[in-house]
């Protein structure tokens, strides 16, 4: 590993399990300082801060249901803290919005309250983190949004959700033109199918797995290291040149 982000802080939401956890250890591996937050998973959020310091990195866990707007506040007042004890300042360099619930939700079935639920964590969190993280970002920060290939390529079956991944998408766009001037650059990273507890339904239907390798072009379900390599480039000063882009990390999915 490079060490490329020594001196870097970062702030990984829903670092507890699945994707999230393998970017908060990728850049943690990479010399950042990171904060990632859980909600129900208290137990696998301090197993990762434990895994990254025995690896010999430094992460702590912060609690933040994303479903509630106003739980974010008080996330950015116990992360400056945390960062201030740690660093004597509160300046963040890496967003990365990742955490995401599930419940997909299809047409017939949904309901406002569920349609809800999904937004809230999908696409109101990240504004609303963007919003709080912008007064403590340092220039030339960076913010990465997990989106989906879904955002671009719906799925039937799951509308909301990829409604939800193409207000992501909007948002990196927009936001990179906000931010450009303070040299922050905004992406998206948009998974297809990764190996995570989001799908392990799915992974029980032997006939489903077969269908979705069969229309990758890379032939297997994606890994969560696949994810957090391409966070861990645009994070890096590698990424400099890089914003306003949605860069599908799917293996080939569905061309
Ligand atoms: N897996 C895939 O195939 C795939 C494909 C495309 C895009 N993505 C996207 O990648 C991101 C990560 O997905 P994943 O597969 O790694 O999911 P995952 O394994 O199910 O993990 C979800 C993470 O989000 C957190 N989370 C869930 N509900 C939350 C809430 N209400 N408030 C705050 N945090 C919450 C969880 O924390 P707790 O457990 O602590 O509650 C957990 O850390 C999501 O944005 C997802 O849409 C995934």
């Amino acid at each position: 590993m490079s060490q490329s982000l020594i001196g870097k802080t970062a702030l990984v939401t829903g670092g507890s399990r699945g994707i999230g956890r393998t970017i908060a250890e990728r850049l943690a591996q990479e010399g950042a300082t990171v904060a990632l937050t859980y909600n129900a998973s208290k137990a696998a959020a301090d197993e990762v801060v434990a895994a990254i310091r025995q690896a010999g990195g430094n992460a702590f866990a912060l609690h933040a249901d994303l479903v509630d707007a106003h739980a974010i506040a008080a996330l950015f007042e116990e992360l400056d803290s945390e960062l201030v004890d740690r660093n004597g300042s509160n300046g963040l360099d890496i967003l990365v919005n990742n955490a995401g619930n599930s419940g997909w939700g299809g047409l017939a079935d949904a309901s406002p309250e569920s349609w809800d639920t999904i937004f809230a964590v999908h696409a109101r969190a990240p504004f609303f983190v963007i919003q709080s993280a912008l007064s403590r970002f340092v220039n030339g920060g960076r913010i990465i949004n997990l989106s989906s290939s879904l955002g671009a390529r719906p799925l039937p079956v799951v509308p909301i959700y990829s409604m939800a991944k193409a207000a992501i998408n909007n948002l990196t766009h927009a936001l990179a033109m906000e931010l450009g001037p303070r040299r922050i650059t905004v992406n998206a990273v948009a998974p297809g199918w990764v190996r995570t507890d989001m799908n392990a339904a799915v992974r029980e239907n032997a006939e489903m797995v077969a269908a979705i390798e069969a229309d990758t072009a890379l032939g297997r379900f994606g890994e969560t290291a696949d994810i957090a390599a391409v966070v861990a480039f645009l994070a890096s000063d590698q990424g400099r040149w890089i914003t306003a882009q949605v860069i599908e990390a799917s293996g080939g999915y569905k061309l």
